[in-house]
């Protein structure tokens, strides 16, 4: 078997537990006008997404079109005026938003049309007048006429469409009680959109520019530090938009608008291709249990090899399985380690591991103490840990050298003096 065969066969293993974990889950996706504007892209996303769409997701489409806008404005020579980051819509201007994207609708019907040329089932796209809008108004005496804000959303029509097992696509345009007609903030709408059908993920496609230095996770809080230590006026506006989704969709994949396919990536791989932002846990420390014998074997062997750990077999792992905690992150064993009480009250830690993709993220602090806190619990006094290579990083969090003489007595007796390992202990107190 050649190499590609094996990636092939690699990458369907670790893409088919998404596949069923992602159907009958709803996406809100975000596309901007930039993504629509250029042909390749739009086609590959059509295909991408008629492919989520055969794979049981539930989608609703939210479609910008600033970028044909501009450029519709710019042929028509009328200047266009923003304020605080939001356009103003004349009356005058209103036919040719309208026009544009009416043109930029059909687009995207078009491209979901050919992408059903290679699914089994065609996707369906439906939209409709979802959503009430109503004026901006004036602010700071600037009149924004017809530039609107959301109002409400008929969610349980959108839903029903959904359910129907149709695309829903929500544009740019919406209309107010007394039938006038608004031009919408889209990434608004698709975070509102999100919040209320409560959906599953949000997914949104950015430029390079707001997607600048950011991480590929971010927790809410650090989503807001982010927000405070960016200096770039775009970015700050786009994540804070974003940061409305709040608690509401537990996670928001952002993806760089041009590369479309990022959207399988997000969904199908461990560690997508974008930003992820979530207000769930994205991993869980729990105790182990036998069928985690496998995860921790492949996340240890390695470092066994390299000599950091102590050789450990299947079998003894196996009777010893239940001193263990893990870190498991989409069904993925990426740290472990185990607490072995001793009579005297001292407990072991032993075999403190992160896998090296997620090294630096204070994984290992975290594991660390929960494995303080449980040791707490069993009412230990202190805990000790012998290491060749780890003593700093033990130190660094409040681990002090101590003596073979300091090990419980039996612990002494197996001491191996060709390792050298250094003697590590910690108090712990006993205030819980
Ligand atoms: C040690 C280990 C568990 C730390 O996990 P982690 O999640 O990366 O740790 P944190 O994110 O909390 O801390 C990372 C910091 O520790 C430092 N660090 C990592 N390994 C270190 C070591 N052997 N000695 C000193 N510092 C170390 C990193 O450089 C980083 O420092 P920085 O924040 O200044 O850049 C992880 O590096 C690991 O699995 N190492 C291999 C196995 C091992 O040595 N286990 C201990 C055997 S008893």
């Amino acid at each position: 078997m050649n190499q590609s065969e094996l990636d092939f066969i690699n990458t369907l293993r670790q893409s088919s537990g998404y596949i069923e974990q992602h159907r009958g889950k709803t996406c809100v996706i975000y596309i901007p006008g930039e993504l629509i504007m250029v042909p390749s892209n739009l086609h590959q996303l059509a295909q991408d997404i008629a492919l989520l769409d055969n794979l049981g997701i539930k989608m609703v489409l939210v479609m910008g079109a600033s970028a044909q806008i501009d450029h519709a404005m710019r042929l028509a020579n009328m200047p266009f005026d923003h304020h605080h980051q939001f356009r103003i819509t004349t009356s005058e201007m209103l036919p040719i938003f309208q026009q544009t994207i009416g043109v930029v609708r059909s687009q995207l019907e078009a491209a979901f049309t050919r992408a059903n040329n290679s699914q089994p089932v065609p996707l369906t796209v439906t939209s409709g007048n979802w959503v009430i809008a109503q004026p901006k108004g004036v602010i700071d005496g600037i009149d924004f006429q017809h530039t609107g804000r959301l109002r409400k959303m008929n969610h349980q029509a959108i839903s029903a469409c959904l359910n129907a097992e149709q695309v829903a696509l929500l544009t740019p345009l919406a209309y107010s009680l007394t039938g006038e007609v608004f031009n919408l903030n889209t990434l608004e709408q698709a975070c509102a959109v999100a919040n209320s059908i409560q959906a599953d993920k949000l997914m949104v496609f950015a430029s390079p520019q707001q997607l600048a230095g950011l991480p590929k996770q971010l927790s809410i809080p650090q989503l807001r530090h982010a927000i405070s230590q960016s200096t770039d006026a775009e970015q700050i506006d786009f994540l804070t938009q974003i940061s409305v989704t709040n608690n509401r969709v537990k996670r928001v994949h952002l993806m760089d608008e041009q590369t479309p396919s990022a959207i399988l990536l997000e969904l199908f791989t461990r560690d997508g291709s974008g930003t992820l932002i979530f207000s769930d846990r994205y991993h869980q420390v729990r105790m182990a249990n036998i069928e985690d014998v496998v995860g921790i074997l492949e996340l240890i062997t390695p470092l066994e090899q390299q000599g950091v750990l102590v050789k450990r077999s299947r079998e003894r792992l196996e009777l010893e399985i239940a001193n263990f905690m893990i870190i498991e992150r989409d069904q993925h064993i990426i740290g472990c380690a185990a607490l072995y009480p001793h009579a005297d009250l001292s407990g072991e830690l032993a075999c403190l591991a992160i896998h090296p993709n997620y090294q630096g993220q204070e994984l290992g602090e975290e594991l660390l103490n929960a494995i303080e806190q449980n040791a707490q619990h069993q009412h230990l006094k202190k805990l000790f840990l012998l290491t060749t290579h780890t003593h700093h990083w033990f130190i660094e969090h409040g681990f002090m050298l101590s003596t073979i003489d300091q090990l419980p007595e039996q612990k002494q007796s197996l001491y191996n003096f060709q390792r050298q390992s250094k003697v590590l202990t910690k108090s712990l107190s006993n205030d819980r």
